[in-house]
């Protein structure tokens, strides 16, 4: 039923300097694939093979990644390291990739604003691959997009968090449904850990009604000068209807070193194949 996902990819990646100088932070590979690879896997799971990407400046490599490479192609046909190739080929085959670029990096819900002309007036899914969601089960994009087609309005994932570090994310208070859903009547971006509703965060998986582009142009720009995702949704909750989800699954911050390393460890022992 929903057919798209966004991946905003025009971020500066500053946590990861210098890897991230003149690499996007999207391609930094966890074992032998890169992150971005991982995101769009999961979109086209849950049905979502359009995958819209908004990059920027020095993230060519992106789009070349969801290309075919014809020299590549060529050099290994027949051989033995084609089995290199069957993830991104298979990719290839079920998804659609159209890009637009975000020419100024006013902030994720700028990010999103700017790719309205690749998604138009449908829902859609946003992916921010930094963030490497794992199950063993279905992915946390094809677990939303069934809650979506309960509840028909805007859901973002969360996680529990140790209080002391609700200051790096977006935090939702609101009534919980039933175990580990809720409906959001107050979201905070990165609040002082004294301030905020609760220790449940947001990571980098939603879904959005289109609805959420308009009020994105009214929304001025918050916390670090960027138009922020997160004092959309506010105005969405307020209007009525967004819902958070405590997924099923292992998510890793690879947009830290720490967690790049952790889920590094853990794709290598546990999803790598070693042959
Ligand atoms: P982050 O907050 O992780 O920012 O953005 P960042 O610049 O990528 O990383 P750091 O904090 O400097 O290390 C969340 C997501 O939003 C995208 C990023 O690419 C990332 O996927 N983004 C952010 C944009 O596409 N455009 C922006 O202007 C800002």
């Amino acid at each position: 039923m929903i057919h798209k996902c966004l991946f905003p990819v025009a971020g500066y990646g500053t946590r990861f300097l210098p890897a991230t100088k003149s690499m996007p932070k999207e391609m930094l590979p966890i074992v032998n694939k890169p992150l971005v690879q991982y995101g769009v896997e999961e979109a086209i799971e849950a049905g979502m093979t359009t995958c819209a990407m908004v990059t920027g400046r020095g993230k060519r490599s992106i789009a070349d990644h969801f290309d075919i490479s014809y020299e590549l192609e060529h050099q290994i046909s027949g051989t033995g390291k084609e089995v290199y190739l069957d993830s991104i080929r298979n990719v290839l085959d079920k998804g659609i990739f159209t890009m637009v670029r975000q020419r100024e990096m006013k902030g994720l819900g700028h990010a999103i604003l700017t790719g309205e002309a690749l998604i138009g007036s449908d829902p859609f899914g946003v992916v921010l691959s930094d963030d490497l969601c794992l199950n063993d089960g279905p992915g946390v994009l094809a677990q939303m997009a069934e809650l979506y087609r309960q509840f028909r309005c805007s859901i973002v994932a969360i996680q529990e968090v140790p209080p002391e570090e609700v200051n790096k994310y977006g935090v939702i208070a609101g009534e919980s449904l039933k175990d580990g859903l809720y409906r959001v009547d107050k979201m905070v971006e990165k609040p002082d850990p004294k301030d905020a509703p609760s220790n449940l965060a947001i990571i980098g998986r939603y879904i959005l009604t289109p609805d959420i582009f308009d009020i994105l142009r009214e929304t001025p720009p918050g916390a670090n000068g960027e138009v922020q995702l997160t004092d959309a949704l506010q105005t969405q909750a307020q209007q009525g209807c967004v819902m958070a989800y405590r997924f099923q699954g292992r998510r890793f911050d690879c947009g830290s070193v720490p967690g790049f390393v952790e889920a590094t460890n853990f794709v290598y022992e546990n999803h790598y194949r070693r042959d």
